[in-house]
C-alpha cells in the first residue's frame, strides 16, 4: 500500500544540495553564468546557489548592477576574496547588500560583513568568506576568525559553507583540516584553477582546494594572454586586460544532510561552451 506521505519526498527534503560556482570573471563569465544556470536546475536542482564575484567587473570587483543581475538570475549569495575593493562602487552598497559577503578576516572596522545566513525555498545556509595569508596581503588569522565565527553560528545552525579564497594549496587543505566536522563545506577560490581533490573528509565536512572559474578559457586565469606573456618575459610592468573567445565553467554540488551538517557527497562541474550544444 503506498504511503500518501512519500518516504522519498521526506528523505530529499532533508537535503540541502548547494551549487557553488568558482570565480566569474567579466562579461563572458556573467554570460556564462546565465546560460549554464538553467542546465544545473534541470540536472541537478540545487537548494541554494552561491557565485564568487570578486572578479565579475572586468576581472576586478563588482558592481551593485552586476550583484543585481546575479540574484535575478537566482543566485542567492555572494563571496568575494582579494579583488573585494577593486571596483570603488562597492563601497555605496556592501553595506547594504546582506546576501553578499568579503572575507571576514579583513581588519574589523572594515565595511560589509564576513559572514551571512543565506535562506532560500525553506532552506538555511550560513556563509563565510575567509582569505589566506601566504602571498596574500598579511590580515588577520583566517583560522581564529574561523573559530569564532564557527563558534557563534553553530548553536543556531547546521549547514555551514566556507570559501576558504586563497593561493596556497597547503594554507587551503590545513583550513579544510581545522573545520572538518565543524562546517559542512570548506571550498577554496582564487587560483581559479579546477582541483581533482574534492572529498568528503572524516569528519563529514565536503572540501575542495579549489573550484575553478568562470569565464574566457583562452587566457591566463581568465586574462587575456599576451599582456600576462609579455609581464612574465619582460618582468616589465603591464595592464591586463579579461580574454575573449568562447568560456568554461567549474563549479562543484555538495548534498548536505540539514539535520545534521554532515555533507554525502562532493560533486565536480565543469562544462565547455561547446557542451552546451550536447546538453
Ligand atoms: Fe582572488
Ligand atoms: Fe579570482
Amino acid at each position: 500500500m503506498e504511503d500518501s506521505k512519500c518516504p522519498v519526498t521526506c528523505k530529499e527534503e532533508k537535503e540541502i544540495k548547494v551549487l557553488f560556482v568558482g570565480d566569474i570573471v567579466g562579461s563572458q563569465g556573467r554570460k556564462a553564468l546565465k546560460q549554464t544556470l538553467p542546465l544545473m536546475r534541470q540536472r541537478f536542482q540545487p537548494s541554494v546557489i552561491i557565485v564568487n564575484g570578486e572578479n565579475a567587473a572586468a576581472g576586478r570587483g563588482i558592481t551593485r548592477a552586476i550583484a543585481r543581475e546575479f540574484f535575478d538570475m537566482g543566485v542567492h549569495g555572494i563571496t568575494l576574496g582579494n579583488h573585494t575593493w577593486d571596483n570603488k562602487e562597492i563601497f555605496e552598497f556592501i553595506d547594504e547588500e546582506p546576501r553578499m559577503v568579503r572575507p571576514a578576516n579583513f581588519p574589523s572596522g572594515t565595511p560589509g560583513r564576513g559572514h551571512t545566513v543565506i535562506k532560500a525555498g525553506g532552506k538555511e545556509l550560513v556563509i563565510i568568506n575567509l582569505q589566506g595569508r601566504t602571498f596574500l596581503p598579511p590580515i588577520d588569522c583566517p583560522f581564529a576568525k574561523a573559530d569564532e565565527i564557527v563558534e557563534e553560528v553553530r548553536s543556531k545552525h547546521k549547514c555551514i559553507l566556507v570559501d576558504m579564497h586563497a593561493e596556497a594549496t597547503s594554507e587551503k587543505i590545513a583550513m579544510g583540516w581545522h573545520l572538518d566536522g565543524r562546517v559542512s563545506a570548506v571550498v577554496g577560490t582564487h587560483t581559479h584553477v579546477q582541483t581533482h581533490d574534492q572529498i568528503i573528509l572524516p569528519e563529514g565536512t565536503a572540501y575542495i582546494t579549489d573550484v575553478g572559474m568562470v569565464g574566457p578559457r583562452d587566457g591566463v586565469l581568465g586574462m587575456e594572454r599576451d599582456a600576462v606573456l609579455y609581464k612574465f618575459q619582460t618582468q616589465l610592468p603591464a595592464r591586463f586586460t579579461v580574454s575573449e573567445g568562447k568560456w568554461h565553467f567549474h563549479a562543484v554540488l555538495i548534498d548536505m544532510d540539514e539535520s545534521t551538517g554532515v555533507s554525502k557527497s562532493i560533486q565536480l562541474i565543469r562544462l565547455y561552451e561547446e557542451d552546451l550544444l550536447l546538453a
